[in-house]
């Protein structure tokens, strides 16, 4: 079966009747006040050719045979469009060795070559082309033991400046049953919500914190890094974003806000930022219509946009099991709400009513 992109060329092409924007082009001009920031990017369908299928309607697109150690720049430029569009792309069985990881990583991060970074990554004397790869495992507690699980939803570094674009994550080992990763999708967390409240939510920021890395670097003996790529630096883990961004690469909104990062809303007194908080971690725990849930096998990679997709693990396995990881996390734009964007819903129904 192909890959089902949504076709951007023709959201784009629409988008001036919707109020939204034209993609760049030489033969229109880009005054218009109504533009895009960012113009949404189009795939090409050169990935068409290996097999995939969508995971759930809102969320999720497998792929059981795509070469990822050989594809091409456009192949892995459409890759990271598919990721976008589809908030998270499972590789089954790709087993690529840490450099490979890296070296694909770089090539999707934007600027291109730029990627994290952890705070708590141990340096290695001598290994610091390792610093960019951070090592997944249960043998670090970041919560409560006890924590629900839905305490756990975020999106990676949110709480920096520049936080991830994208993220991959290779399995290398784990349980046979267990240890699964959920996301959810930001896209339709925003496309759930009522107008007025959409609304009132694009007036306000978020204060991301990360400061309880603080805590785990001292348990460890680690000194927290201050150079962590792009803007992210000092020791100070905290940044204000925007509770809906816009995601460069589709032109959609995403809801921007996550249980274990997002601490106040700035605009608000604390009473009504924690009410309005807790109902948003509530609708995002809540939305299992738009999420799906990645069972791991060794060697399989998921790719997300951490702009618009949710995460969170899955801790129901025995704690002598050791689960570990490979992961990347490119960085991306500083988040920004572009006015001129749309929501998914809005942007895939224009298309369908152009087409009547
Ligand atoms: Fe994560």
């Amino acid at each position: 079966m192909s890959v089902q992109p949504f076709n951007l060329t023709e959201i784009g092409s629409l988008a001036s009747q919707i109020g939204a924007s034209a993609p760049a082009c030489k033969d229109i001009p880009s005054s218009s006040s109504s533009a895009l920031r960012v113009a949404p990017k189009a795939y090409s369908g050169s990935l068409d050719k290996y097999a995939s299928f969508k995971v759930t309607p809102n969320i999720g697109l497998e792929f059981s045979n795509l070469p990822l150690a050989s594809l091409t720049d456009q192949q892995i430029e459409d890759l990271s469009i598919l990721i976008s569009q589809h908030n998270v792309v499972v590789i089954r069985g790709a087993h690529l060795t840490p450099q490979q990881l890296l070296d694909i990583g770089r090539k999707i991060a934007t600027p291109k070559g730029t990627l994290h970074i952890h705070p708590i990554t141990a340096e290695i004397p001598g290994r610091s082309e390792l610093d960019e790869l951070t090592v997944v495992s249960n043998e670090i507690v970041y919560g409560g033991e006890n924590a629900p699980a839905s305490d756990g939803w975020h999106s990676d570094i949110s709480f920096e400046p520049n936080p991830s674009s994208y993220a991959a994550l290779q399995i290398v080992q784990g349980p046979d049953a267990g240890g699964d990763t959920q996301f959810s999708s930001g896209y339709a967390a925003y496309d759930r919500l009522s107008k007025p409240l959409q609304r009132f939510l694009e007036t306000l920021n978020g204060e991301n914190d990360g400061n309880a890395f603080h805590e785990v670097a001292n348990k460890s003996n680690i000194k927290i890094r201050e150079k962590r790529g792009a803007a992210n630096v000092g020791t100070d883990l905290r940044s204000v974003h925007p509770l809906v961004r816009t995601n460069p690469v589709t032109g959609w909104k995403s809801l921007y806000v996550s249980k274990a990062f997002t601490k106040r809303i700035v605009e608000l007194p604390k009473s009504e930022s924690d009410l309005l908080l807790n109902f948003l971690f509530n609708h995002i725990a809540q939305g299992f219509d738009f999420s799906t849930r990645v069972k791991w096998n060794p060697g399989d990679i998921a790719f997300w946009d951490n702009r618009s997709t949710y995460h969170a693990a899955t801790k129901d396995f025995d704690e002598s099991i050791l689960r570990r990881g490979i992961r990347v996390v490119p960085l991306g734009e500083r988040p920004y709400l572009d006015p001129a964007s749309v929501s998914k819903s809005e942007a895939v129904k224009a298309v369908k009513d152009a087409k009547l």
